[in-house]
C-alpha cells in the first residue's frame, strides 16, 4: 500500500482531470470539462479532446496539487487511467504522467478506468479543518460486493470477490446505458449529453406513455442489450410523424419512458442476479449513477430482492463529481490495487510506462 499524496490523472475521454489522494480521502478532485468543445459535434471528436487535454492537462494537475496543499515532496506516487478509453486522450494523461514520475523520481501506477469507477463507492471526503498529515487510512475488507457500473462507455455486473479478485457477471452486448440515453436524446434534439437532460425532462413526463420492450427477458444470462430500445425509438417517432411534431408534453413523455425503459431494464437483470448470487452490498458507480430516478429504482429492487442475502446495503459515491469520468477514484482505486497482491483487472499498461 502506497503511504502518502498520490497525484491521479484521468483522461480517458473527454475530461482532463487530476487529483490528489491519501488512502481513501479525497485531497482535491479537478475537472477541467470539454462538453462546450464537443457540443456542436452532438458527441466526442477524438482530434478536439486530445488538443484540449493537450492544453488542460499542466493546469489542471497543477490546480490539483494546490487545492490538496500538497508539494511533489509529498507525493509518494503518480497514479494514471490507462484504459480503456479514447486512445488520442488516453495518451495525453499517460504521457505527461510519465513525464511527471521521471521528473520527480515517483512510481508509476496504472489504473484501469472501469476499476477506478467500480471502487469510487469507496473514496471518502477529507475531514474538514484537519491536514492531510494527521488522516489515518483504515482499510476495511471487501466482501461479495456487487458492482452496477453504469455510463456512457459501460454497462456492466461485477462482482468484488475480495479486494483485487473481480468477477464479470453479465454485461451490454452492444451500447451502453448512457450511450443509449444520448442516442435518443440526440433524437429529440436534447443536445449532448443528453443524459442529465432527460432526467430533467423525465421528472415533468409519464414513464408509461410509451411502453418499450423488456430487452433479454428469454436468456438466462446477466448480459444487457440496448441496441433494440433505440431501434423501437426511432420507429416510434417515426410513427408519431417525427420529432417536430412532438409538443413539449410530447418530449417530456418520451423522455421519461425512455428513462425508465433504460432502468427497468437493468433492474430485470438485477433481481434475477440477486436471486442467486450471494451478494452482501450493492455499489454503483459510473456518469449514470449520478441520476436520481436509477438510485431509487435501485434501492427498491435491493429491498424487494428475495436473494441469499436480505436487504444488501447500497453504497453509492459521497458526490456526483466522483460519478463522472474524475482522476479521484483513479487516486483510490490505486491504493487498493497497490494494497491487494493482484488484482484480475488488467493493469499492463498499453504504452511503455517507464
Ligand atoms: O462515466 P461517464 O462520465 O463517462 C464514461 O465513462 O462513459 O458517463 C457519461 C454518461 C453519458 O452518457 C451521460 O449522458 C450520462 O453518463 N449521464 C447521465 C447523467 N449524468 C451523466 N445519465 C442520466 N442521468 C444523469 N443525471
Ligand atoms: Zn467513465
Amino acid at each position: 500500500m502506497i503511504r502518502g499524496p498520490i497525484l491521479a490523472i484521468d483522461t480517458s475521454c473527454d475530461d482532463t482531470s487530476a487529483a490528489v489522494t491519501i488512502g481513501r480521502y479525497v485531497l482535491s478532485n479537478v475537472i477541467a470539462s470539454q462538453t462546450e468543445l464537443h457540443r456542436p459535434y452532438g458527441g466526442v471528436f477524438p482530434t478536439v479532446a486530445k488538443q484540449a487535454h493537450r492544453e488542460n492537462i499542466a493546469p489542471t494537475v497543477d490546480l490539483a496539487m494546490k487545492k490538496a496543499r500538497v508539494k511533489w515532496a509529498d507525493i509518494k506516487a503518480v497514479a494514471v487511467t490507462q484504459g480503456p478509453g479514447l486512445a488520442p486522450a488516453l495518451e495525453v494523461g499517460i504521457e505527461y504522467a510519465q513525464e511527471l514520475a521521471s521528473q520527480y523520481q515517483k512510481p508509476l501506477i496504472p489504473v484501469n478506468h472501469i476499476e477506478g469507477h467500480i471502487l469510487s463507492v469507496l473514496a471518502l471526503p477529507k475531514p474538514q479543518r484537519k491536514s492531510w498529515r494527521d488522516l489515518s487510512t483504515t482499510m476495511p475488507k471487501i466482501k461479495n460486493a456487487l458492482s452496477v457500473v453504469v455510463s456512457g462507455g459501460h454497462t456492466e455486473f461485477v462482482l468484488i470477490e475480495k479486494l483485487g479478485k473481480y468477477k464479470v457477471l453479465g454485461q451490454t452486448l452492444d451500447d451502453a446505458a448512457g450511450e443509449c440515453l444520448d442516442k435518443i436524446g440526440r433524437m429529440l434534439n436534447l443536445g449532448y449529453p443528453a443524459g442529465p437532460v432527460i432526467e430533467e425532462f423525465a421528472k415533468l413526463g409519464d414513464p408509461k406513455a410509451i411502453i418499450f420492450p423488456l430487452p433479454l427477458t428469454t436468456t438466462k444470462t446477466y448480459d444487457l442489450s440496448y441496441s433494440g430500445l433505440k431501434t423501437f425509438a426511432r420507429n416510434k417517432l417515426e410513427e408519431m410523424g417525427g420529432v417536430e411534431v412532438l409538443k413539449k408534453q410530447g418530449i417530456y413523455d418520451f423522455a421519461a419512458s425512455t428513462q425508465y425503459a433504460v432502468f427497468r431494464h437493468i433492474m430485470y437483470k438485477l433481481s434475477k442476479l440477486l436471486e442467486t448470487e450471494n451478494v452482501s452490498q450493492v455499489w454503483l458507480g459510473g456518469g449514470v449513477a449520478a441520476n436520481a430516478t436509477l438510485r431509487r429504482m435501485l434501492r427498491e429492487t435491493i429491498r424487494n430482492s428475495k436473494g441469499q442475502v436480505t436487504n444488501p446495503k447500497l453504497l453509492v459515491p459521497y458526490t456526483k463529481k466522483l460519478c463522472m469520468d474524475n482522476a479521484g477514484m483513479i487516486g483510490v482505486a490505486a491504493t487498493e490495487i497497490t494494497t491487494a497482491i493482484n488484482t484480475s483487472f488488467e493493469r499492463k499498461p498499453r504504452l511503455k510506462l517507464a
